[in-house]
């Protein structure tokens, strides 16, 4: 037997030449030559090449030749230096010349290649995903969580916080994204619900002296999936007692810190910028921008005031606005065609069109060519700080259509131009968010949770100008993409009702959803502020992925399916009667 292994497989160096050394792992690849077998032995830690030649036993070099990929086997042998070399491996100096193998499981030919470019479907990645995980690129992206777990826990540790965990079966509250809903067995007709977060238990534990809390948990979320988005997904929930906004942002900058040092080697520079809300949209046409490139959104209200564009002067009569992006040297990169495809995914933005400006050096051109004079199209141009080569593009409607749509352009545009590097690290917070926003049927909701305090200067706000009402609420936000969100909370309870009232909340409803947390604050609730992170979104980050699925073990597929497990899955006869449930027809 070769089970003790002596060194993994990514590790060896030509140091170790003239060592025996015994490894365990999978078979990358196999090739026979006459009387020599190359294999290539693979581990969690990288690949090293094992020589069988003529000197070892015959049954050996038999054994040898029928190894097919991913058989998994164990090999002792001697690192030696390696004539020709291999600059495309670490281990690319040596190769283990082995006396001896074991094959613990053969393989079935395999249905994806443990090959980190194999260009298979996802679905078929994600139902063989324990061949998937195989990937050297896979093992990493896991083992780089690991990192910054660990990281979190040993930071916040040193920081006095304290783990807890909060459960997980808990009351169903429908608000923000739906939840997902256990049946009780007990309490037949009755309904546990797995939690969006530990929002209002954190909340307790703050009322119960805990002072500094973290956990890293799973949370449960039943809305739209996309590439940042998963049903479940993992947090580091923090909460701090005595402590306002600067304090959680002192705090979490230096865990930022200490992330990017220890995962990625990159000393980061703190503070980070603060953007106000207002001034994130103005400036970025988004509450997450990403500060990567330039392209910022200017307001050309002023310039199209009095034109003869009927589509602007509406807009303007209407109330909206009209913005643009300045796009240096798009002039050439954005032909015709190029631009029809903008202007369609603008749509998705609420945008009508989107008028553009060229300049090519020669002559300037537009898609509004005539309703403007050549000087009007060269005042806008010049307004917009465009020169010779850029092109400008312009949208007009409601000032979130504008910043939904050009916020949106943007970054599409700095993709298209290569100028989004995975390897800059923009961090920065967006602050003073409004407390209050509307939704489509025009009800007023929290912006972050009811639980999060206003600004106590603006408080007059609730009753005269509810949505000018900020709050003491902040997120976290990296390359465009929000990382974390938190806020300073409410601990009065008079505060807590008010809230509760603006929301159109009755009494009896504040006590039906939140009942245990309004109690709590009727016994010496401590001030307290807290933040969650999302670790997965951390995660694919730091690695430079594009959706959080290459960072989670076992994700969900777009229909919220687990493809390795088939569920979710009919639940048996007998199971659903003792929990007093009976399917509707079309349910089955
Ligand atoms: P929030 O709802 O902003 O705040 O969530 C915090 C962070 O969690 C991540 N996140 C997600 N990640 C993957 N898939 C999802 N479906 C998903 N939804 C959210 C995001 C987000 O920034 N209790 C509050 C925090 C607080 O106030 O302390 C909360 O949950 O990165």
């Amino acid at each position: 037997m070769l089970y003790k292994r002596t060194h993994m497989c990514g590790d060896l160096r030509l140091s170790d030449a003239g060592s025996e050394v015994v490894l365990n792992g999978w078979v990358a690849k196999a090739r026979s030559l006459g009387g020599l077998v190359f294999v290539d032995l693979r581990d969690k830690t990288g690949i090293t090449q094992i020589t069988f030649n003529e000197d070892v036993p015959e049954e050996v070099l038999e054994k040898a030749k029928s190894l097919r990929s991913e058989y998994c086997v164990g090999v002792r042998g001697t690192v030696k230096e390696r004539s020709s070399k291999n600059p495309g491996l670490p281990t690319g100096d040596i190769e283990v010349f082995a006396d001896d193998i074991e094959i613990y499981s053969t393989s079935d030919t395999p249905p994806i290649y443990v090959k980190d470019d194999d260009n298979v479907s996802d679905e078929l990645r994600l139902k063989y995903r324990y061949l998937d995980l195989r990937k050297s690129k896979m093992q990493r992206n896991l083992s780089v969580r690991h990192r910054v777990v660990k990281c979190a826990r040993d930071y916040f540790d040193e920081q006095g916080f304290t783990e807890v965990e909060t459960p997980m079966l808990i009351k169903p509250t429908p608000e923000g994204a739906r939840d997902y809903i256990v049946p009780s067995r007990v309490h037949n007709g009755s309904f546990y619900a797995l939690p969006q977060s530990p929002q209002m238990f954190k909340q307790l534990l703050m009322v119960a002296g805990t002072d500094r809390y973290i956990q890293i948990v799973k949370c449960f979320r039943d809305e739209d999936l996309r590439a940042d988005r998963q049903p479940e997904f993992t947090q580091i929930d923090l909460e701090m007692s005595f402590a306002g906004v600067d304090d959680v942002i002192e705090v979490q900058e230096g865990f930022i810190k200490k992330v990017m040092k220890e995962v990625k080697g990159i000393d980061v520079e703190t503070p980070f910028p603060r953007l106000t809300y207002a001034e994130a949209m103005e400036r970025y046409g988004s509450d997450k921008p990403d500060t990567r490139f330039g392209i910022e959104l200017i307001k050309l209200n002023d310039v199209f005031r009095n034109c003869g564009f009927e589509v602007f002067t509406k807009a303007l009569a209407d109330g909206g606005d009209i913005r643009g992006i300045c796009v240096p040297g798009g002039s050439a990169e954005f032909s015709r065609k190029k631009i029809d495809k903008l202007v369609d995914e603008v749509k998705h933005y609420g945008a009508r069109g989107l008028v553009w400006i060229k300049n090519d050096g020669s002559a300037i051109s537009s898609s509004v060519g005539k309703f403007f004079s050549e000087e009007e199209l060269r005042t806008v141009m010049d307004t917009c700080g465009a020169g010779d080569g850029d092109i400008v593009f312009i949208v007009s409607g409601s000032s979130k259509v504008t910043y939904d749509s050009l916020g949106f352009l943007r970054r599409k545009i700095a993709g298209l131009m290569g100028l989004l590097d995975d390897e800059q690290f923009n961090f920065l917070w967006v602050v003073d968010f409004p407390m209050f926003e509307q939704d489509e049927d025009g009800n007023i909701k929290a912006m972050h949770h009811p639980f999060t305090q206003p600004k106590l200067e603006e408080l007059d706000k609730l009753d005269t100008d509810i949505l000018g009402l900020r709050a003491n609420a902040y997120d976290i936000v990296l390359n465009g993409v929000e990382l974390g969100g938190g806020s300073v909370r409410i601990h009065d309870k008079d505060l807590q009702a008010r809230m509760f009232k603006a929301l159109g909340l009755t009494d009896e409803e504040c006590a039906e959803k939140f009942g245990f947390l309004i109690e709590a604050f009727r016994y010496g609730a401590p001030p307290h502020a807290g933040l969650a992170y999302g670790l997965d979104r951390l995660v694919m980050l730091l690695l430079g992925e594009k959706s959080i699925r290459e960072v989670i073990a076992f994700p969900k597929n777009q229909n919220a399916e687990c493809p390795v497990c088939e569920a979710p899955a009919p639940a048996g006869e007998g199971q659903l009667e003792e929990l007093g449930i009976e399917l509707a027809d079309h349910a089955e």
